[in-house]
């Protein structure tokens, strides 16, 4: 097993380029089943999440190479899969490839994706929208199984979710009939599938609105994209400047849409400014705290955020809120941090922060992606040296975080266990 080792107090400086979207390039690559042909994916970011994926889609007979950033996939030969509980539970991207199957091949199936520590994650939102657009779904002990031919029709969803949301486009593309989806989630990712699947023939409309519209097409030609920067990494990156007081340059975001972000960021004392292609950061000395952050589905401020911005707040002077209401147990950072000295009290899905002058550098065990990265920013802030274990959960949304860190003049080193 692998660790982060970081040797805190040192201020972030530099410049950087930015990956590519996981979230962006995830229901991307389910897509590409439905695009019949040769998808060249250009700034495809290189992490486990994406290597996870494109080994279940081997699976289903999809080919392809991936070499510096350029995805090439070929799904000319696919044919249905029925995915067990190994592919399915390795990544939660993965129920993304129930409403691409189905779009393609009218049969589909999976194992349940399960839950994760950060909530139960059901597809109860899924499975209903597959039945709005026409599907036979059986939900078995085993998994879901769709069969049919999707109709297309009205999708009302009662909760903006991502995935549910994407599996409803992804299904809908191709089906016999016109679609609208109420209710749709408003992320840049669901707008990025979007300008993918028409990219490869699909029409779709009100693209990045809570009311999609898609008129159901024959079926989609292969295509070359070039997935968008990572808001959430963008994020993570600035957050370490933010912590350290230092000034960084992250280049590569021009689509890169940092809503609901940036005004918190400066709300700490952080001056942000964007010029064409780059976004600059240049810290204050000390970070000041925010009394009312709430996570809320796009445009409000993102639940990925939340762990990173919790720990941006350890260390920021005077007292801080942050309420999570999207996932019911996304404060596994917290307990990890108070190990750091950090003065956290949590109340239900609130957190109380009372900023600390430093943290102290220890051993602490990441439990999922992003408290990661948000351990990472501690040991950052921390004196001495911290060690962050689960680092296969950060290799999952970041591409070599401790050289990217490094070349900003962190000390952090990837270490493995003896
Ligand atoms: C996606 C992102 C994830 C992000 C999240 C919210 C990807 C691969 N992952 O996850 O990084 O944190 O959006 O922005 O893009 N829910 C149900 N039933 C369902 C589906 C969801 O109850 O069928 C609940 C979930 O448990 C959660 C909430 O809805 O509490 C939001 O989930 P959702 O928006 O679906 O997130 P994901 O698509 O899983």
């Amino acid at each position: 097993m692998s660790y982060v080792k970081i040797e805190g107090g040192t201020k972030l400086e530099g410049e950087l380029s930015l990956q590519g979207s996981k979230n962006g390039v995830l229901p991307i690559l389910a897509a590409c089943i439905l695009c019949k042909g040769r998808v060249i994916l250009k700034n495809c970011p290189d992490i486990s999440d994406v290597r996870d994926i494109l080994y279940t889609l081997s699976f289903a007979g999809v080919t392809s190479t991936f070499k510096e950033g350029c995805l090439d996939l070929d799904t000319t030969d696919a044919f249905p899969y029925r995915f067990g509980p190994e592919l399915a539970c390795k990544t939660r991207g993965g129920v993304l490839l129930l409403g691409a199957c189905w779009g393609r091949f009218h049969e589909a199936g999976m194992a349940y994706p399960g839950g994760c520590v950060i909530g139960a994650r059901p597809i109860d939102l899924h499975c209903r929208v597959f039945r709005q657009l026409g599907a036979t779904l059986s939900e078995k002990p085993e998994g879901v199984f769709l069969c049919g031919c999707p109709e297309g029709g009205r999708v009302v969803l009662p909760y903006p979710s991502v995935g549910a949301t994407e599996n409803a486009v992804l299904a809908a593309v191709c089906a016999k009939g016109n679609t609208v989806i109420y209710g749709a989630a408003r992320e840049p990712e669901v707008a990025e599938l979007c300008r993918f699947l028409n990219r490869a023939g699909a029409k779709i409309c009100g693209i990045g609105t809570s009311r999609i519209g898609i008129e159901g097409v024959r079926g989609l030609r292969g295509t070359e994209y070039t997935v968008s920067g990572d808001r959430i990494v963008a994020g993570t990156y600035l957050a370490a400047a933010a912590v350290t007081g230092g000034e960084v340059c992250l280049c590569g975001t021009r689509h890169v849409c940092m809503k609901g972000i940036a005004e918190y960021f400066g709300r700490m004392g952080n001056r942000i400014y964007r010029e064409a292609d780059r976004i600059v950061i240049n810290a204050p000395k000390r970070l000041k705290a925010v009394p009312g952050i709430v996570t809320a589905p796009y445009p409000a401020f993102p639940t990925d955020m939340q762990s990173l911005t919790v720990a941006m707040l350890a260390t920021a002077e005077g007292d801080s809120c942050v309420e999570e209401t999207v996932f019911e147990s996304r404060f596994g950072v917290v307990p990890e941090l108070q190990r750091m000295g950090a003065d956290i009290q949590r109340n239900g899905q609130s957190v109380y922060i009372r900023g600390m002058e430093r943290l102290q550098g220890t051993t602490v065990t990441a439990m999922d992606l992003r408290s990661g990265a948000a351990l990472v920013l501690a040991g950052l802030a921390a004196e001495g040296e911290t060690c962050v274990d689960g680092y296969e959960y950060i290799a999952r949304g970041y591409e070599d975080i401790c050289g990217t860190m490094r070349r900003l003049g962190a000390k952090t080193v990837l270490a493995e266990e003896k």
